[in-house]
């Protein structure tokens, strides 16, 4: 996490970066800073909190400079504060730094330098290394892009970094090693960032830095080199990304537009794939690996958070559809406890921003034994993308909210198409169900739209519950995903506690919870568990639980039975997770804005996480 910004160019810098650090913000809002270089003079305004504070805390100040570097942090080494935020200035002041990343191996250097008379004003791991290359800058009497080079190849950890030299105010010097760096092209200038929302609306040409790469920017030059100082071609690529996409367009907050972006986003991410008059599904991600899919003897689904919902929901479906077994994984735990993989072995990356350090982490070292690793990824031309060898966009467009909606959905879109073309072409699904399983899918961006015509039942039982201190979420089957989505939404937006479990499981210790006070929400769709979920609330009702049912327009059973209910439209239940979590999101999303807190930027958590 963190966010970065740089300008170099013929234009003011500072509102450039601040603008970008804005855009920014949804990937670590604990502290601002931002460094330029003034008559040959480093200047350094940082302030704990949000970019706005920092704006607010320079006006009046004279930012008047071409050359900025800027910052938005997620804290790893040490609390959010003025002291603690980016950039760093070397002991020497002349060198000033910021980073996205962890240096893991910092505490050792930073032993190193002290004993040689550093001192450090910061907790932070940055400022550690920003020190090493001054030292042997010092010592070896080395150029600044020289030193660079040997202080990184002694760095264990993530990093990108920017990094100016009061000396030199021509001259951004960047690197990336596990977080990611775009740099625009523009005409006499250059943007740095962590993605592309900050540049945008500058230039469309943008160059992807691979992990490794050290980039030396100048007005009007880019020149990348490897760690082994060899100069790398720049791949220059077209954005194609519009700057309406990444603005709130009238909502309050990102979250709801995108909650309400989803019958056109998942509209675009089977537009072109499902043809429902040819009743067939191409995808040229496995029309092309459709071997390595269908004869998989098993599949792993590696992902972190919403995405890992989204895999379990896809294990229920591929396990069904196509009789291969899933194992779904956390990346955190997969990459640590040494899976067994075999070459040839399928994994499917499920991400958000394609640039989440624990699934990336899992995958490189899958891909070293040889595991055929499939992408389901939003962000285009992120790491993971760019890592798998084969994949499928969602196609959801920038999700800015720190809670995942709408790329979940396209996550769900993906990879329900994705069983059904191995379904059909391995022969493990008959004619019918297939073509009416398309047909249902195709429905899904109109029933959707069913469910957000009106919200203001989920609004009501919104208010009603905001004061709860604690929420059970059930389901059974492809919903009981969904109840863990719907339990993380909450506590992600508006600290309450809340719990997934199976329904059924509940009894085995959950139901000691129960009282009058608490709220359990059923995702009690009409499904072939329908009848023994309709068991479970008894259960709870018996002990004087708060009913809360996602149910099946039409149902009239669970009304009788339930203190609120919020309806979605009838459909299969192997699609059903795509409508029964949107008033979920709702949901979170209104009790979240009635308890008063800032939605799209909940506390301590970030968008993208980019640290293990
Ligand atoms: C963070 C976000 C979650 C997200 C998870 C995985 O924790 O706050 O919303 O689900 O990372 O992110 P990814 O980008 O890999 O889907």
């Amino acid at each position: 996490m963190c966010g970065i910004v740089g300008y170099i160019g013929h234009r003011e810098a500072y509102p450039i970066v601040l603008k970008g650090l804005k855009r920014l913000e949804y990937r670590g809002y604990d502290s601002t800073g931002v460094a330029i270089i003034q008559e040959g003079a480093l200047q350094v305004h940082k302030k704990k909190g949000k970019v706005a504070e920092l704006e607010e805390a320079v006006v009046g100040k004279n930012m008047h400079s071409n050359i900025c570097i800027g910052h938005t942090r997620w804290a790893t080494h040490g609390e959010p504060s003025d002291r603690n935020a980016h950039p760093h200035l070397s002991n020497n002041g002349r060198l000033a730094m910021l980073h996205n990343g962890i240096i893991e191996n910092y505490a050792q250097i930073k032993t190193e330098l002290t004993n040689k008379g550093y001192t450090f004003k910061s907790d932070t791991d940055t400022e550690v290394l920003l020190n090493f290359i001054q030292d042997i800058q010092d010592n070896n009497n080395s150029s600044l892009e020289e030193a660079l080079r040997i202080a990184l190849k002694r760095i264990v950890g993530a990093y990108c970094i920017l990094l100016i030299d009061q000396a030199d105010p021509e001259t951004i010097i960047a690197a990336r090693k596990g977080s990611p760096l775009v740099i625009g092209i523009g005409k006499d200038e250059h943007f740095l960032a962590s993605d592309a929302s900050p540049i945008i609306e500058y230039t469309k040409e943008v160059v992807y830095v691979n992990d490794y790469e050290i980039a030396i920017v100048k007005k009007d030059e880019l020149i990348l080199k490897n760690l082994g100082n060899e100069k790398q071609t720049p791949f220059i690529q077209k954005l194609d990304m519009e700057l309406a996409a990444i603005e709130k367009g009238g909502y309050d907050h990102f979250m709801l537009k995108e909650v309400f972006e989803q019958p056109a986003t998942i509209f675009d991410c089977l537009r072109g794939r499902l043809l429902q008059e040819q009743q067939q599904i191409v995808m040229a991600g496995i029309d092309n690996h459709l071997e390595a899919l269908t004869k998989a003897s098993r599949i792993m689904i590696v992902a972190c958070g919403t995405s890992w919902h989204a895999g379990l929901v896809a294990e229920y479906m591929i396990e069904e559809l196509c009789r291969i077994p899933v194992e779904v994984e956390y990346a955190s735990e997969f990459r640590y406890r040494n899976p067994v993989i075999h070459p040839g072995d399928v994994i499917i990356a499920i991400s958000q921003s394609g640039e989440t350090a624990d699934t990336l982490v899992a995958l490189e070292s899958a891909k070293e034994k040889g595991a055929f690793i499939f992408g389901v990824v939003n962000a285009v031309g992120s790491s993971i993308a760019r890592l798998s060898h084969a994949g499928a966009y969602t196609h959801a467009g920038p999700e800015i909210g720190v809670a995942s909606t709408k790329a979940f959905t396209g996550q769900l879109a993906v990879l329900t198409m994705m069983a059904l073309k191995i379904a059909k072409a391995k022969g493990s699904i008959s004619e019918e169900r297939y073509v009416h399983l398309l047909n249902e899918l195709a429905s899904v961006p109109e029933k959707v739209k069913e469910i957000l015509a009106d919200t203001t039942v989920i609004e009501k039982i919104a208010k009603k519950f905001k004061d709860a201190s604690d929420f059970l979420y059930l389901g059974r089957g492809y919903n009981f995903p969904i109840a863990l989505e719907g339990a993380l939404k909450l506590k992600e937006i508006t600290y309450i506690h809340a719990e997934g479990y199976p329904a059924a499981e509940m009894k085995h210790g959950p139901i000691a919870l129960v009282d009058e006070k608490l709220p359990v929400v059923f995702v009690a769709t009409k499904d072939m568990y329908y009848e023994k979920v309709v068991s479970n609330i008894q259960e709870i009702k018996a002990r004087k639980g708060q009913v809360i049912a996602v149910a099946t327009i039409g149902d009239t059973v669970l009304p009788t039975m339930s203190e609120d209910i919020m309806f979605v439209p009838e459909i299969d239940e192997v699609i059903a997770p795509l409508l029964s979590v949107i008033p979920l999101q709702l949901l979170s999303y209104y009790v979240g804005v009635a308890k008063g807190i800032d939605v799209d930027k909940p506390r301590n958590l970030a968008k993208s996480v980019t640290v293990e």
